[in-house]
C-alpha cells in the first residue's frame, strides 16, 4: 500500500496563511466547545490548530482526516477509482431524488423506522432495591430486512453504484450479515455480486453462506491469513485493483480509505436520528439519551447511532470491543483497547500490530468482531475522549445472548451480546438514586449464531443441550 499525495501534512505551520482569520471566532458562537481540556495544552494540540474544538460532526476534513487518522493508502491503480467516487458521492448523495429513492427503499424494502422498544425485565434484571439503575431501551435493528443493520448500507451503496453506471458490485463479510445485505439488494437490482469470505467464517457462519448462494452471489472462500474478516477484505481490494472500472466494493464497515468511513457512517446515521426523534416523542420535548451503548468491529452500528449526537456533551457514548479469551491474553480483538496506530486496509487507525508492524491474529467468539483494526473516526473519538471503549470477553457475551433471550424474548447477535454485556459493568457504575436512558443499539438477531453457542453450552454441559443431537 502507498501513501497517497492525500495524506495530511502532520506540520501546523503549513496551515495558518490559507485559513481565513475568523473562522475559530464565529463557531463557537453557535457551537459548545466540547474539545477535552487535556487537548488544550498537550503535546497532540496540533491536530487542532485550524479550529477551536474538534466539532465531530465535521469530520472528516477535506483529505479524509480525522485528526492523524484515516486518509486513503491505496495502490496507484486503485487511486482513480477511489478519487472519482469521493467526489461522486457527496454531489449523488446531495441529489434530493437520490434521497427520495434511498428512503424510499430504506422503508417498504428493509423496514425502517426500526421501533425504539423499552426492556423492561432487562431494566429490571439491572435495578437495585431502590429501584435505580439504567433505563434501557433497545433501537431494533435486528427487525430489519436480512437481521442487520448493515443492510443500511448496502441499500445506500448499491443505489450509489448505479448511479455511477457500475455493473459489478463485490463485498467482503465476516459474519456474513454485510454479504447477505450486499447479496440482497444486488438480487433486488439484478447486479452481480461477489462477496469475499475468510474460510474460517465459512465454516462458523454456513446459514449466511447458504443464504447468499440462494440469493444468486458467488460466494469465494479466502484461505490466506488467518481466513478470516481481514483476510476477506485484503482479497476484496485485490479483486478491485484489478477491475476498477465496472466494480463497486461496498464496504460494511466505517473502514477502508476515505470516503468509506465517512459514507458508511452517512448511510448508518439513520439509526441515530430516528433514535433522537423517538426519545422526544417517548420522553418528551428536548430530551436526549444519556448513554449509548453499542458493539464495534469496524464500528458502523456504533458510528450510526453516534453520529446523530457527537455534538451534544451531555450524551455519553460507550463501544464494546471483543475481548475474546481477555485483553490480557493474546486472543482478543480489542483494537481500541490495545491496539497501537498504523495502516491497514487504505486507512490510519488503531490496529493489532506486532513490533515488526506484522498485524496480528485478533480473536473473537463472533465473526462480524474478529477484525484487527477499526474505523478511524473510533480512533479519533478515543483519542480525543469523545467516547469511550469497553472490551467484553467471549463469556461474557455468550452470558449475555443468554440473558436477553430468555428475558426480553430476543434472540441477539453475537456482535450485539457484547454491548449488552457492558450493561453489567455500566449497572454498577450508575450512581445511587438515579435512571439513565441508555440506548442499545440491537444490531443484529442472534439465528446465524446458534450453532456457536450450541457449541459452547455442550462443552460446558448444559442441561439446555440435553437430548440435542449437534
Ligand atoms: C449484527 C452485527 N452487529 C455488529 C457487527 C459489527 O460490525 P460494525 O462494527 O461495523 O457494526 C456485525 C458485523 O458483521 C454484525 O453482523
Amino acid at each position: 500500500m502507498v501513501l497517497t499525495p492525500e495524506r495530511r501534512t502532520a506540520d501546523p505551520e503549513t496551515k495558518p496563511e490559507t485559513k481565513p482569520e475568523t473562522k475559530p471566532e464565529t463557531k463557537p458562537q453557535t457551537r459548545p466547545t466540547i474539545i477535552p481540556p487535556e487537548y488544550l495544552d498537550g503535546e497532540r494540540v496540533d491536530y487542532f490548530t485550524d479550529r477551536i474544538g474538534p466539532y465531530y460532526s465535521d469530520q472528516p476534513d477535506e483529505t479524509g482526516h480525522y485528526g492523524p487518522f484515516g486518509g486513503a493508502f491505496v495502490p496507484e491503480t486503485l487511486i482513480f477509482a477511489v478519487h472519482k467516487l469521493r467526489d461522486a458521492y457527496p454531489k449523488i448523495v446531495r441529489d434530493p431524488v437520490f434521497q427520495a429513492e434511498l428512503r424510499s427503499h430504506l422503508r417498504e424494502f428493509a423496514g425502517r423506522p426500526t421501533p425504539l422498544y423499552f426492556a423492561e425485565r432487562l431494566t429490571a434484571h439491572h435495578a437495585r432495591a431502590d429501584g435505580s439503575g439504567p433505563q434501557i431501551y433497545l433501537k431494533r435493528e435486528d427487525l430489519l430486512h436480512t437481521g442487520a443493520h448493515k443492510i443500511n448500507n448496502a441499500i445506500g451503496q448499491v443505489l450509489l453504484a448505479r448511479r455511477m453506471g457500475k455493473k459489478r458490485i463485490i463485498a467482503e463479510t465476516g459474519a456474513g450479515q454485510h454479504g447477505v445485505a450486499t447479496a440482497t439488494v444486488c438480487a433486488r437490482f439484478g447486479l452481480p455480486c461477489v462477496v469475499y469470505m475468510g474460510a474460517k467464517d465459512m465454516e462458523r457462519q454456513k446459514l449466511n453462506v447458504f443464504r447468499m448462494r440462494l440469493l444468486g452471489a458467488e460466494v469465494r472462500p479466502v484461505h490466506s491469513g488467518t481466513a478470516t474478516l481481514k483476510d476477506a477484505l485484503s482479497e476484496a481490494i485485490r479483486d478491485w485493483v484489478t477491475y476498477p472500472q465496472k466494480t463497486h466494493y461496498v464496504v460494511g464497515s466505517v473502514a477502508g480509505p476515505h470516503p468509506y468511513p465517512a459514507m458508511v457512517r452517512d448511510f448508518q446515521a439513520v439509526i441515530g436520528d430516528e433514535v433522537h426523534q423517538q426519545v422526544q416523542e417517548r420522553l418528551g420535548p428536548n430530551r436526549l439519551p444519556d448513554i449509548l451503548l453499542a458493539c464495534v468491529g469496524g464500528g458502523s452500528n456504533a458510528m450510526g447511532l453516534f453520529r446523530r449526537f457527537v455534538d451534544e456533551p451531555s450524551v455519553r457514548m460507550i463501544g464494546v470491543e471483543a475481548a475474546g479469551a481477555g485483553v490480557h491474553t493474546k486472543k482478543h480483538a480489542a483494537t481500541l483497547t490495545k491496539g497501537t496506530s498504523g495502516v491497514l486496509h487504505g486507512a490510519m487507525s488503531y490496529v493489532l500490530q506486532d513490533e515488526w508492524g506484522q498485524i496480528r491474529e485478533p480473536h473473537s467468539i463472533s465473526a462480524g468482531l474478529d477484525y484487527p483494526g477499526v474505523g478511524p473516526e473510533h480512533a479519533y473519538m478515543r483519542d480525543t475522549r469523545r467516547a469511550e471503549y469497553w472490551a467484553v470477553t467471549d463469556n461474557q457475551a455468550v452470558a449475555a445472548f443468554l440473558r436477553v433471550s430468555k428475558l426480553e424474548g430476543i434472540i441477539p447477535a453475537l456482535e450485539t451480546s457484547h454491548a449488552f454485556a457492558a450493561l453489567e459493568r455500566l449497572s454498577a457504575e450508575v450512581p445511587e438514586g438515579q435512571r439513565p436512558v441508555v440506548v442499545v443499539n440491537c444490531s443484529g438477531r442472534g439465528d446465524k449464531d446458534v450453532n456457536t453457542v450450541l457449541g459452547v453450552l455442550k462443552k460446558r454441559r448444559s442441561r439446555l443441550v440435553e437430548g440435542l443431537e449437534l
